[in-house]
């Protein structure tokens, strides 16, 4: 049976072994998915054992992913442009790096929420990794703006300089929150603020009327963005979609196969 699993520290949270198992019945596809808890400073030598047991492929999460990116013999154009890796496939040529989780979350606001990017003005939230691997996904399907608003200005500077040639003219721009102007369709915040309850400083402004707010967290409650985006009138989804999407783009990465996620994030979300 092929073996795949996810690599992180902690890893006894993930939910990846049940998303994966699910896909698998699903496509009726023979594999295995374990979680393997990495040690801090011996992420390397896990994957290699892994490999060495027969693995095919995993996941990569906190705090690997950039270990994985640079441990990865070949990477694939959105691992480059994430620079961080959450999927490897073992193949003969070597250790191929990948990044599903843009696409994860593109794949949950297009496909799941049904809300076009294309043409929409679209405000990121965050400047660090997270956010980093969602801006090529975004901009590849052609918003009118994609506005970067971090803490720390000289971060979502640095971002909007790696990604200029990629996007039209006048279309990526960087500000801290207080400066925020104008109205966005889509919010999506790629701060770790959530994780200490903490609200990203943006004027209330900045939703547009029947704006989707996206927060990358998600718990059993909504997040104190979620709270503020819905009190100013914006529809709200948390990041489990884009959790099940990351999974879904990976499966389809080693197995060749797209999985249906409708039922299974229903599933996930009465058990949070
Ligand atoms: P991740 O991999 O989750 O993106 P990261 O690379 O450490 O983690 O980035 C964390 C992001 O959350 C950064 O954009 C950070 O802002 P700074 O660049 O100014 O540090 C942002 N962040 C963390 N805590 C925050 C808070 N309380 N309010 C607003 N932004 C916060």
């Amino acid at each position: 049976m092929d073996r795949y699993c996810v690599f992180g520290n902690p890893i006894a949270h993930s939910k990846s072994p049940e998303i994966h198992a699910a896909f698998a019945a699903q496509t009726g596809q023979q594999l295995s998915y374990e979680k393997l808890l990495a040690p801090l400073d011996g992420f390397a030598a896990a994957v290699q054992a892994f490999i060495a047991a027969g693995g095919k492929g995993a996941n990569v999460t906190v705090p690997f992913k950039l270990e994985a990116h640079a441990l990865a013999d070949a990477l694939t154009v959105r691992a480059q442009a994430a620079g961080a890796v959450n999927t490897l496939v073992f193949s003969e040529q070597g250790i191929i790096g990948d990044n599903t989780d843009g696409a994860g979350l593109v794949n949950d606001i297009v496909r799941n929420a049904g809300v076009a990017i294309a043409g929409k003005r679209v405000l990121l939230l965050g400047a660090g990794g997270a956010a980093r691997g969602v801006v090529l996904p975004l901009l590849e399907h052609r918003p009118a703006a994609l506005a970067i608003a971090n803490r720390t200005v000289a971060t979502a500077e640095a971002l909007v300089q790696q990604f200029a040639a990629l996007a039209g003219e006048g279309v990526l721009s960087a500000c801290g929150f207080a400066e925020v102007q104008g109205k966005y369709d889509i919010v999506i915040n790629a701060t770790s603020a959530s994780l200490s309850a903490e609200l990203p400083p943006l004027p209330p402004s900045a939703f547009a009327p029947g704006a989707l707010a996206l927060d990358m967290m998600y718990g059993k409650e909504p997040t104190v963005f979620l709270r503020f985006a819905a009190t100013h009138g914006a529809a709200t989804r948390d990041g489990l979609g884009m959790l099940v999407e990351q999974a879904a783009e990976a499966f389809e990465v080693w197995r060749g196969l797209r999985p249906a996620t409708t039922d299974l994030l229903q599933q996930l979300r009465t058990k949070l």
